[in-house]
C-alpha cells in the first residue's frame, strides 16, 4: 500500500502511533518515528520509545529513522520534516497523532492544563502540517491524517481542553483539505477508540463508566492502523475533508455540522418573538446532552 512512500508519524513511540508506524513499515513505507517519550500528561523525555519502534520496524525488514523533536513548537516541527527530507528526500504522508491528557472538570481547570493540551494537539497538528505544506505543494501530492476524538465530536466530561483541541483539529483538517486540494494534498481525521494508557486516565466515577472502560480494554491500538495506512496511500486519492472513526472492527464515517432546522419571520425577530415562536420550533431538533458513551452505546464489535 505504501511502497516507497515517506511517512512521518508523531507520537509513534507507543499506543496507536506505534501500531501505525509498524504497519506503515510493513507496507513498504520509509518511516519517521517521532516521539519525545513523554508521560501521559506530557512531562519528561525519553528517547527509548521512538528508538525501540524504529528498531522493531528495521528488525521486520523495514526502513525507519527516529525524530525526538516535540511537535509543540515551530522549530521542532520543522526539524521533524527536515529529518524525513534529509533521510529519504521527501515527505508523502503525515499522521498527527502525538497527544497528552490533562483531564479536569472545567471549573477546576488551570490555565496550564488548558494550554499544554492545546499546544500538543492543536498547535502540534498545525505546526507539523504547516512545516510539511511547502514540501507537499512542491511535490503536488501529500496526505495528512489527524487524530481527533469523540470527546470533541460528541462530548465528554472533564475534558474541555482536550475536546476544544480535538474539535479544533477537525476545523484545521477541513481547511487544509480546502486550501490545498489544488495541489493534490488531502487531509482527513480519524477518531480512534483504543485501549492505551490514554484511556486509563478517563475519570471513572460511576458503575456505568466502569463497565464502559472494561469494554474499551478489548480494543487494541492495532485496529486503528489499517484505516490510517489506507488514507496515506494512493488508493485514497479521492478521499479528503472527511472524519472517520474506528472502534475495534467497526469503521464509521462521521457527520459534519449543517443546519438542521430554520425559522424565519418576514418582519424580523424580537427576543420575545424568539421565546414564543423560534425556540419552540427549533427545540424539536435540539441535540441531547450526550457524551461519547451515549452515542456509542453498544459493545464494540
Ligand atoms: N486511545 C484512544 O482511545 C483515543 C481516543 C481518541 C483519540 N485518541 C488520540 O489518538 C492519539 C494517540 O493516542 P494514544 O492512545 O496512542 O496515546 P499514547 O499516550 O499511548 O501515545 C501518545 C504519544 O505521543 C507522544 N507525545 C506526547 N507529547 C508529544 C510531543 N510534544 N511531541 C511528540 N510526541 C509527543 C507520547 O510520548 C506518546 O508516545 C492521540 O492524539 C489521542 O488524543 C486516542
Amino acid at each position: 500500500m505504501l511502497d516507497g512512500k515517506v511517512v512521518v508519524i508523531t507520537g509513534a513511540g507507543g499506543g496507536i502511533g506505534r501500531d501505525i508506524a509498524l504497519m506503515a513499515g510493513a507496507h513498504g513505507a520509509k518511516v519517521v518515528v517521532n516521539d519525545i517519550g513523554a508521560s501521559l500528561d506530557g512531562r519528561g523525555k525519553d528517547s527509548e520509545p521512538a528508538e525501540g519502534v524504529a528498531e522493531e520496524i528495521r528488525n521486520a525488514g523495514g526502513t525507519a529513522v527516529v525524530s525526538l523533536d516535540s511537535v509543540v513548537d515551530t522549530d521542532g516541527a520543522q526539524n521533524i520534516i527536515r529529518v524525513a527530507v534529509d533521510a529519504f528526500g521527501c515527505v508523502d504522508g503525515i499522521v498527527n497523532n502525538a497527544g497528552i491528557l490533562r483531564d479536569a472538570f472545567f471549573h477546576k481547570m488551570t490555565d496550564e492544563e488548558w494550554d499544554r493540551v492545546l499546544k500538543v494537539h492543536l498547535y502540534g497538528s498545525y505546526n507539523v502540517s504547516r512545516a510539511a505544506a511547502p514540501v507537499f505543494k512542491q511535490q503536488q501530492t501529500g496526505s495528512l491524517v489527524h487524530m481527533t476524538s469523540t470527546s470533541g465530536l460528541v462530548g465528554n466530561i472533564a475534558q474541555a481542553n482536550y475536546s476544544a483541541a480535538k474539535l479544533g483539529i477537525v476545523g484545521l483538517s477541513k481547511s487544509i483539505a480546502l486550501d490545498m486540494q489544488r495541489f493534490g494534498v488531502r487531509s482527513n481525521c480519524i477518531a480512534p477508540f483504543a485501549w492505551s494508557r490514554m484511556i486509563s486516565s478517563i475519570k471513572v466515577d460511576s458503575p456505568e463508566q466502569q463497565e464502559r472502560v472494561a469494554r474499551l480494554q478489548q480494543m487494541t491500538p492495532a485496529k486503528v492502523a489499517p484505516l490510517a495506512i489506507y488514507l496515506l496511500s494512493d488508493h485514497a486519492r479521492a478521499v479528503t475533508g472527511q472524519i472517520f472513526c474506528v472502534r475495534n472492527n467497526e469503521i464509521f464515517l462521521f457527520s459534519q455540522p449543517r443546519p438542521v432546522r430554520s425559522v424565519q419571520r418576514q418582519d424580523g425577530w424580537t427576543p420575545e418573538g424568539i421565546a414564543d415562536h423560534a425556540m419552540p420550533a427549533l427545540s424539536a431538533s435540539f441535540h441531547r446532552m450526550e457524551v461519547s458513551a451515549d452515542v456509542f452505546s453498544w459493545d464494540p464489535v
